[in-house]
C-alpha cells in the first residue's frame, strides 16, 4: 500500500462544485429533481442554470446567502443527448441506478424501488438541483427561480424535498451527525476530519483521487479516467432518502435496556457506537465524554479500533464501527481505506415522515458507497458476526426473521434480538455532479466524445 506515497494533488477549486470538499455549512435545502423533455430544451435550461453553481473557491468575506448544486442521473445523461459511446464508458452501478441496483443494496420489501416516492428511481429523474441557504424565505426564493427557469424550457420538477438542520446538527434519533469525514490531501482540513490509519496507528490523509476524478487516488497516481468531459474534477453523487421510526428505536432501545438492565441511551449508543453528544465508546465505553469533548470535533474522532478487537468497548457491528472500521479489519486502514465517503447528508421532516437525506460523494460508487451498505452494513461476515447486520442500516433476510440479533460485545457478550426494522428507504438516485466546465461542455452540446483528448 503506497497510500502515504502518492503526490499531493492541488484540486482545481474553481472547477469542483461547492460542498464536496468543504461543506457549505448551510442549515436547510431544497432537492429539486426534474424531468427533462427533450435534449435542446435541457441544454438551453442548463445554460441559463451553470452559471449560478457554486464552485468549491473559498469565499472570500462572508458567506453567500444560497448556494447551489447541479448533477445528473444516467437517465438525464440520456436526455441531454450524451454521446451513447461517452455513456457506455460509465461504470455499471452509474448507469444501472441506484434502482437498478436493488439487489445489491438490499432494497427488498418495504425498502423495494416499487414502494419508492414518486419520481424517484423510474427514470423520470434527470437532473438534480440542490439549493442550500440558512433561513425558509431564502430556500423559498431559491425554489421559486430554479422552478421558474425550468419551467421556462418545460421541465418538470418531479421531486421537491426539502432538508433541515435538527437542533445541535442532530438526526432524528438524537444523535450528533456529519463531523466524522475523511481528511483529504491537498485539501485544508475540517476540524475532526479523519485519515486512514497507517499501520503505526497514525492516522494519513486520503488521496484526493478517492473523491474526485482525474487526481491520484490510493491505487495509482494515474488512475482510469471517466471520458471528457467527466475526466475531471467531478465526482458521483450518492443520494438516498432513508425514514426513520424514532417511536419504534426509542420503544426497541428502552426494552432491551430493562431486560439487560441498561439505560436505554446505552443501548442505543451502542447500537450507533457513539453516544448522542456524538462523543465515541471507543474513547468513553461506560458513559458519554461530556459537552467540552463533544464540542471539540478532533478530540472526538481522533481513535482507533485496532485496540477493542473483541468490541468491549464499542460492539464490533455498531453502525460507525462497520461504516468506517479504521484500523479494525487486518493490516492497519488498508482493507478500509478505499472504502471511504465524504457525507453531506440532511434531516428531512415530511409531516409525520421524517429521516435522513443521505448524501455521499466518492469517486466509485460500487466500491465506496455500495460496498460499505453491502458487505459492511448488510452482513457481518468481516467482523466476525456471521450474517449480522448494521442495526440502524444493515437490511438482510434475518432482519425480519426471529433469529436476528445484534451482538454487544462484553464478557460474556450480550444480545439485542431479535432484530427490528427503524429505517426505510424511501427512494434514490446515483447522479453525476461534473465539474464546472463539464457543465458548460453539456449546456454546449459539445460532441463530447470527438474532443477526448486526455488531460
Ligand atoms: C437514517 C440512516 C442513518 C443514520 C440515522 C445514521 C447515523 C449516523 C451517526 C449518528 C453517525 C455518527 C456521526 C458521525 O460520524 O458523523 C454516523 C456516521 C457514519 N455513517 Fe451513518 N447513518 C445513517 C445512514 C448511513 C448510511 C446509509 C451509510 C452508508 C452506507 C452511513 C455511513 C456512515 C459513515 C461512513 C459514518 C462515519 C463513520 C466514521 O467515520 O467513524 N450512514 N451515521
Amino acid at each position: 500500500m503506497t497510500l502515504w506515497r502518492r503526490r499531493a494533488a492541488i484540486p482545481a477549486l474553481h472547477h469542483v462544485q461547492g460542498n464536496v470538499l468543504r461543506p457549505f455549512g448551510y442549515t436547510r435545502g431544497a432537492h429539486l429533481f426534474m424531468h427533462v423533455p427533450d435534449a435542446r430544451a435541457g441544454r438551453a435550461w442548463l445554460h441559463q442554470v451553470v452559471g449560478t453553481v457554486t464552485d468549491a473557491v473559498d469565499w472570500p468575506g462572508a458567506k453567500p446567502v444560497a448556494a447551489r448544486n447541479v448533477s445528473l442521473t444516467y437517465a438525464g445523461l440520456e436526455a441531454l443527448g450524451v454521446d451513447p459511446r461517452v455513456r457506455a464508458a460509465l461504470p455499471e452501478a452509474f448507469r444501472a441506478g441506484m434502482a437498478g441496483r436493488a439487489a445489491v443494496l438490499g432494497d427488498d420489501g418495504p425498502c423495494a424501488p416499487e414502494r419508492w416516492d414518486a419520481g424517484l428511481g423510474t427514470g423520470a429523474a434527470h437532473v438534480l438541483v440542490s439549493l442550500f441557504a440558512d433561513d425558509a424565505p431564502t430556500v423559498e426564493r431559491e425554489v421559486d427561480d430554479v422552478r421558474s427557469s425550468a419551467s421556462r424550457w418545460g421541465l418538470d420538477v418531479v421531486v421537491d424535498q426539502r432538508t433541515a438542520q435538527l437542533l445541535g446538527a442532530r438526526e432524528h434519533f438524537g444523535f450528533s451527525d456529519g463531523f466524522s469525514q475523511p481528511t483529504i490531501s491537498g485539501v485544508p482540513s475540517m476540524p475532526g476530519a479523519d485519515g486512514v490509519p497507517d499501520r503505526f496507528g497514525r492516522l494519513r490523509p486520503l488521496p484526493l483521487g478517492e473523491f474526485v476524478h482525474g487526481y491520484p487516488d490510493i491505487d495509482s497516481d494515474d488512475p482510469p479516467a471517466l471520458p471528457p468531459p467527466f475526466h475531471r474534477n467531478g465526482t458521483f453523487q450518492v443520494w438516498r432518502k432513508l425514514a426513520q421510526d424514532v417511536d419504534a428505536f426509542n420503544a426497541y432501545t428502552a426494552r432491551h435496556g430493562d431486560v439487560l438492565g441498561l439505560p436505554a441511551a446505552t443501548v442505543a449508543a451502542k447500537m450507533i457506537g457513539r453516544w448522542q453528544d456524538g462523543t465515541p465508546l471507543s474513547l468513553f465505553p461506560s458513559s458519554p465524554g461530556g459537552e467540552e469533548v463533544a464540542r471539540d470535533a478532533d478530540r472526538t474522532n481522533t481513535f482507533c479500533y485496532g485496540d477493542d478487537p473483541r468490541g468491549e468497548r464499542c460492539p464490533l457491528g455498531a453502525h460507525v464501527r462497520r461504516a468506517n472500521p479504521r484500523d479494525g479489519l487486518p493490516f492497519g486502514g488498508v482493507m478500509t481505506a478505499r472504502h471511504r465517503m465524504i457525507r453531506r447528508g440532511m434531516p428531512y421532516t415530511d409531516g409525520d415522515d421524517r429521516g435522513l437525506v443521505f448524501v455521499a460523494f466518492v469517486a466509485d460508487i460500487e466500491r465506496q458507497f455500495e460496498f460499505v451498505q453491502q458487505h459492511w452494513c448488510n452482513d457481518g461476515d468481516a467482523f466476525g458476526l456471521g450474517d449480522e447486520p448494521d442495526p440502524i442500516v444493515g437490511r438482510n433476510a434475518r432482519l425480519t426473521s426471529q433469529h436476528g440479533k445484534t451482538t454487544l460485545g462484553g464478557a460474556p457478550p450480550r444480545f439485542l434480538s431479535p432484530l427490528a426494522e427503524f429505517v426505510t428507504t424511501r427512494g434514490g438516485e446515483y447522479l453525476l455532479l461534473p465539474s464546472i466546465d463539464a457543465l458548460w461542455a453539456l449546456a454546449d452540446g459539445r460532441s463530447l466524445w470527438r474532443c477526448r483528448s486526455g488531460r
